[in-house]
């Protein structure tokens, strides 16, 4: 949540860091700003709303031509979305200027000490005694170097924090410190940037360093140096990104969502690289430090994730827990990390997270590994705090996710894990001719998605019929429930209406209360074992006025008698089914969403990493 970016080196700092603010917006977007360091003073400008709000000021009004500076995009914690709450925060004195994401908890008798020392308090946040408590610091012991005087201010900080400090006083420097917020620093050639997120970086240099928790950096325009928190080293890794310089523009597309949905067949394709064996009969995984043996000695796994994430692992569930009987937990990541849950000895412990930095995820990564459980993530952010945490993993390759709605990554973690269910059953009981259909249907699997990919004008069409309406219910059984809880969320998020997720014989159990003419009812009958169940559960929600959209890959029952809307998609393996019937979803809430008039790659409330808990 909330994108942070320092730029120091030779060019205008204003259009870099807008345009790495444009880079960031999907960590956060309620207000933006920036600070420049221009002839020895600090320039602040901020606005409410969106980054090409604050860009169109920036060309009308804000005319500095320092080559130092910060910026910030918010998701609001603490205070209403204002301009006086949006960062970059100022101390008393203007001599340090703080972009910050994160919560600092202990703000209260932080703020109580620093009124007592007579500093005034302009804004609502938690950011802005920061501002002023390194001030309080620079002013007590001049002396010290930047990094020093933002180390023993951090010494009396509890929470959560990325920040960009620029100063007034040390002109050719900007610190940067973590903890538990992502931030890392882009190397480039006579100028360097540090940004939460290397979606800001990646076209000026491929050339990063992560920050670890406790480490201060202080960065140059031509080098960096980094100290410690506390007593511990240094521990720093250089990375080289991967991603390609226009990956995060829109190319043809309206949206990065709907350009997402269509990336879909090549995505799930980079999931699957190189991740089979010779004999096209089973999957392996480079990244996965376990032998055949250790395989088939785990007797329990466990999937810990939050939204979308957790929904795949559902899904994973189901699959591993059918086609390599192995028993399988599922849990919010939030809720675990708390929870104290009793595990039973040769659990596996599995993190899934497309940004890596989500931190009730990392935090139930970082309680399995106290306890002494192999924890292994499932990450789409190279590089990202949760890949480096776990002791060895699945990287998702499906290129930067900027939609704030995830569906290429879901339909990743998909693939990756049915690919596991596989390589669980081969190492157990599944026998190789059904391990090379397995494969088969995993290796086509692209071209199944372009195949319903081609169904965008029909559900758009059946959006247009629907989209007035108040409440949407999502059904399905068994493999189909984690697909109708992901279509449910898709659709709650990019439209705000209202809409919820049943496994289909649950309806009658109590949500068949909420049946009415307002009602839609979305039916994934894509499973042959359960199609007599299932149509009569269509026919229960008809007899109560609701209007009926189904999804099946049968021909031969006459759908269009009993339900408003057939949306047909190929019939596939029950390994990679569920992959394929999220498209229509998808598609569905996108055409809604836009539709209703909703921002859709920037739903309201929401932020693409949530980095705080
Ligand atoms: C929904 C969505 C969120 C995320 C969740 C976890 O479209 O994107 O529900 O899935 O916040 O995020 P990651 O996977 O980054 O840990």
């Amino acid at each position: 949540m909330c994108g942070i970016i320092g730029y120091i080196g030779q060019k205008k700092a204003n259009g870099i860091l807008i345009e790495g603010l444009k880079r960031l917006e999907y960590r956060g977007y309620d207000s933006a700003g920036i600070a420049i360091l221009d002839q020895g003073e600090i320039f602040p400008l901020k606005c409410v709303g969106k980054v090409h709000e604050l860009a169109k000021k920036v060309q009308s009004h804000f005319q500095h031509s320092g080559t130092i500076g910060i910026g910030h995009t918010r998701w609001a914690t603490h205070g209403n979305v204002s301009e006086k709450n949006a960062h970059p925060h100022l101390s008393n004195g203007n001599n340090f200027a703080i972009a910050h994401n994160g919560i600092i908890e202990n703000y209260l008798p932080i703020k109580a000490f620093l009124i007592e020392k007579n500093y005034k308090f302009y804004s609502d946040t938690d950011t802005e005694i920061l501002a002023n408590l390194i001030d309080y610091h620079y002013q007590k012991e001049k002396y010290l170097s930047f990094a020093e005087i933002i180390r023993k201010s951090l010494l009396h900080v509890e929470g959560t924090y990325g920040i960009v400090v620029l100063s007034k006083i040390f002109k050719d420097e900007i610190v940067a410190a973590r903890k538990s917020s992502p931030l890392l620093i882009g190397l480039g050639n006579g100028e360097n940037i540090i940004a939460s997120d290397a979606a800001a970086v990646a076209r000026y240099t491929k050339r990063v360093i992560y920050l670890n928790d406790g480490e201060i950096a202080s960065v140059c325009s031509d080098n960096f140096s980094v100290i410690t928190l506390g007593e511990g080293s240094v521990d720093m890794v250089y990375h080289e990104l991967d991603w390609e310089i226009g990956d995060e523009d829109l190319g043809d597309f309206p949206t990065h969502m709907l350009k997402e949905i269509f990336e879909q067949p090549s995505s799930i394709e980079n999931a699957m690289r190189g991740r089979f064996t010779e004999d096209a009969s089973s999957s392996k995984f480079g990244g996965l430090s376990l032998t055949p043996q250790e395989f088939r000695s785990v007797e329990r796994l466990l999937f810990c994730a939050c939204g979308t994430a957790y929904h795949a692992c559902l899904e994973g569930k189901y699959l591993i827990e059918k086609y390599a009987r192995i028993p399988v937990d599922v849990e919010y990541a939030s809720e675990f990390r708390y929870r104290n849950a009793p595990l039973q000895r040769n659990t596996l412990v599995f993190v899934v997270s497309q940004s890596g930095e989500t931190i009730d995820t990392l935090a139930a990564l970082q309680e399995a590994k106290r306890k002494g459980y192999p924890v292994m993530g499932i990450t789409n952010a190279v590089g990202s705090t949760i890949a480096r945490a776990t002791d060895s993993g699945i990287y998702q390759h499906a290129g930067l996710e900027i939609g704030v709605a995830s569906t290429k990554a879901f339909t990743s973690q998909l693939t990756i894990l049915s690919m596991l269910a596989l390589l669980f059953a081969r190492v157990r009981d599944m026998d190789d001719f059904s391990g090379r259909q397995y494969v088969y249907a995993l290796k086509t699997l692209p071209k199944t998605i372009k195949e319903v990919l081609k169904l965008s004008e029909q559900i758009s069409a059946i959006a247009e019929k629907y989209y007035g309406q108040g409440r949407f219910l999502f059904l399905g059984r068994q493999t189909m429930y984690p697909i109708a809880l992901e279509g449910a969320l898709k659709l709650k998020e990019i439209s705000y209406v209202h809409a919820e997720a049943f496994p289909t014989a649950e309806m009658k159990h109590g949500p068949i209360a909420l049946i009415s003419e307002e009602s839609v009812c979305i039916f994934l009958a894509t499973q042959k074992e359960m199609l007599d169940k299932t149509m009569s559960n269509i026919q229960e929600v008809k007899a109560r006025g609701a209007k009926v959209i189904v999804i099946t890959s049968n021909t031969q029952i006459a759908w269009e008698v009993f339900c408003n809307e057939v949306i047909k998609i190929p019939e596939t393996h029950p390994g990679v089914n569920p992959i394929v019937s999220t498209i229509p979803l998808q598609l569905f809430a996108y055409y809604v969403g836009l539709l209703r008039g909703c921002d859709i790659d920037r739903p309201r409330n929401l932020a693409k990493s949530v980095t705080v808990e």
